[in-house]
């Protein structure tokens, strides 16, 4: 790494910088590391607190441990699951890569739960077939007991540690540096020591994890505020289908805690306020195991309709009990205490209270599949952000559509970070030389922590932690599991409203160093950017999709609505685009729309 200092900002020459330290990000530089590249992985919190740490139930490949499988029904399984949106082409190769990758991981050391034979143990999850569907449940999904992605998470950053990728934790990403020739660099803040840092790189990857934190009560950690979607857009980049956010059907009731859907896998199931098991009335095949669209739209149908569990008649309840003490400790441990701190229930007596909570952003910095961003120029031609890359939940390569089946999110950071890696690595052996940008490309950046720092006494503007609050409650209220078009565009409204406070928020700290506040404040203008392209998006696709689920449009129209959204923000309004789905795959053929049924 080399360092030139200037009194503002200090410079780092790198050959790649990867902002984001999950599971993904770590990944990628993996792959780059152990060829010898010079890689900076940038990361707000330190790096085993990225949130691939808390993905419980596990990584699906299809392995056939322990029920026969095959990838071309894991692809089918995929696609169906979402709703067709998905990009056959990345689906593809996704399932054809997955065993290998989970293979590889074991080698790396992740310490994988196991069958009687020694081999990788998998459990059973939602959306699972065999046979196209005609063969019935498959068990796909490899798991470390219900600690899969800390178990994935911590060994990723132990073999960087071993290939020498240089760490800058808790570093917040300001702003990309890029031109008409792509993209150059990164401007950062360091929290904790409040200096800024002019990264200067080859290729720029985004593997900064999701937006979950637009909504109130979601299973994402606060950090998970769409910063690389946010930056993007800054950069005046599109996002893609942002519409699209998953509502994971078990959260703890009130809290939003993950309770793993491995829970049903292993044979839990959901009851409601009258004691019956009503999956089976909307997903007569998989029941509890159909996918997390349909088991959500379930149990909101169920609260609509008063049958809701508790004084309030407000969730549902998930009963594992009859699974027994042992499995629940050995197979499921970790949502044992977490049923026990978040919502004072023994889960080896009582049933866990839950309810369809946010948990994953299907939509993202749109991407081919080696995680290179791709944008539309003119008449459908789209092209690439040199430079420019982007993996994991912060991409949209599309392979989960417009709903992503459990199991496949730590598939595909492990995929596509790997397979970036791989397409940044060939990019590099032409580039010889850093690009050169303009002296002062760092002023957009630092100013964007100087406006608060300067604002910080306060006046009669509104505090940042109001502002969130209503945002979140906004997103929660007018864009659910359910939506319609009075209710959204009163949502859209209420954030015009945000968006106009916003330029007189303030902050109260006006410390350089260590401001959290500041952060707060850093986090919410990514959160609002996002908001804004989700509302505008959603209002304007007028079909029932995946995770779209409109009671004014209840049915999906191919002839209109098979393509994918873009978003871009422009003087601050949001601006759509449309693109189509890769519908032909590499190698097979293709999966044509059809009826969705479990
Ligand atoms: O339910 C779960 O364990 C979550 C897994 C996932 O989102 O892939």
């Amino acid at each position: 790494m080399s360092y030139l200092s200037t009194d503002k900002v200090e410079h780092h020459f790198t050959d790649v910088v990867i902002v984001g330290a999950g599971g993904g990000g770590l990944r990628c530089a993996l792959q780059l590391a152990e060829a010898d590249h010079r890689v900076a992985v940038l990361t707000k919190v330190l790096p085993t607190r990225s949130h691939t740490v808390a993905a419980q139930g596990g990584i699906n490949a299809s392995l056939g441990n322990v029920l026969s499988d095959h990838w071309h029904w894991h692809m089918y399984d995929t696609v169906k699951g979402s709703d067709y949106l998905g990009d056959q082409d990345a689906i593809e190769y996704m399932c054809r890569a997955a065993p290998h990758i989970v293979h590889e991981l074991e080698h790396y050391g992740v310490p994988f739960s196991r069958v009687e034979d020694g081999r990788i143990y998998q459990r059973a999850f939602g959306g699972q077939s065999k046979e196209f569907g005609e063969g019935g449940q498959a068990k796909r999904t490899c798991a470390a007991a219900d600690r899969t992605g800390h178990a994935i998470l911590h060994t990723m950053y132990q073999q960087n540690l071993r290939a020498g990728t240089h760490f800058f934790e808790e570093y917040f990403a300001l702003d990309l540096i890029t031109d008409e020739d792509g993209c150059h660099g990164i401007l950062a803040w360091d929290i904790a020591q409040g200096q800024y840092h002019l990264f200067r790189s080859k290729a720029v990857i985004m593997a900064t994890g999701g937006a979950g934190r637009v909504y109130q009560t979601s299973t994402n950690a606060h950090i998970c505020t769409g910063d690389g979607a946010a930056l993007a857009l800054d950069a005046g980049l599109p996002v893609e289908d942002m519409e699209f956010f998953q509502f994971h059907p078990t959260g703890i009731a009130g809290v939003g805690s993950l309770i793993s859907e491995g829970v049903r896998g292993e044979g839990g199931y959901l009851v409601n306020g009258e004691g019956e098991r009503f999956m089976e009335r909307y997903a007569p095949t998989a029941k509890d195991l159909a996918s997390r669209d349909v088991v959500s739209r379930a149990m909101a149908r169920e609260l609509k309709d008063g049958k809701g569990c508790g004084p309030k008649k407000d969730h549902l309840l998930l009963k594992l009990d009859h699974l027994g003490k042992d499995v629940i400790m050995q197979r499921l441990p970790g949502i044992h205490e977490l049923a026990l701190r978040f919502a004072a229930v023994d889960c080896v007596k009582d049933p866990i209270p839950v309810k369809p909570t946010v948990h994953y952003t299907m939509g993202g910095i749109p991407t081919n599949r080696f995680g290179e961003v791709v944008y539309p120029k003119g008449d459908d031609k789209e092209v690439l952000m040199p430079g420019f890359y982007a993996i994991g939940e912060a991409a949209c390569v599309s392979v989960h559509g417009a709903n992503r089946l459990g199991g496949n999110s730590l598939l595909e950071i492990i995929v596509f970070g790997r397979a970036c890696g791989n397409r940044v690595m060939e990019r590099l052996g032409s580039m010889r030389h850093h690009h050169s940008v303009d002296p002062d490309c760092w002023q957009p950046g630092v100013a964007r922590v100087e406006r608060w720092l300067a604002g910080s006494k306060g006046g009669d503007g509104v505090r940042i932690a109001e502002l969130r609050d209503r945002l979140q409650a906004d997103m929660e209220e007018h864009f659910g599991v359910y939506r319609d078009e009075v209710t959204m565009q009163e949502g859209v409204e209420r954030l015009q409203a945000i968006g106009a406070d916003m330029s007189h928020a303030f902050i109260d700290d006006g410390a350089r160093m260590f401001n959290t506040e500041l952060v707060d404040a850093l986090e919410l203008e990514n959160l609002f950017a996002v908001a804004q392209t989700t509302a505008a998006s959603a209002l304007a696709r007028k079909e029932s999709r995946g995770a779209h689920a409109r009671e004014d449009y209840p049915d999906r129209d191919d002839d209109h609505w098979l393509r994918h959204s873009l978003a871009t923000l422009k003087n601050g309004k949001v601006e759509l685009d449309y693109k189509p789905v890769k519908l032909k795959p590499m190698n097979v053929e293709s999966f044509e729309p059809k009826a969705r049924v479990y």
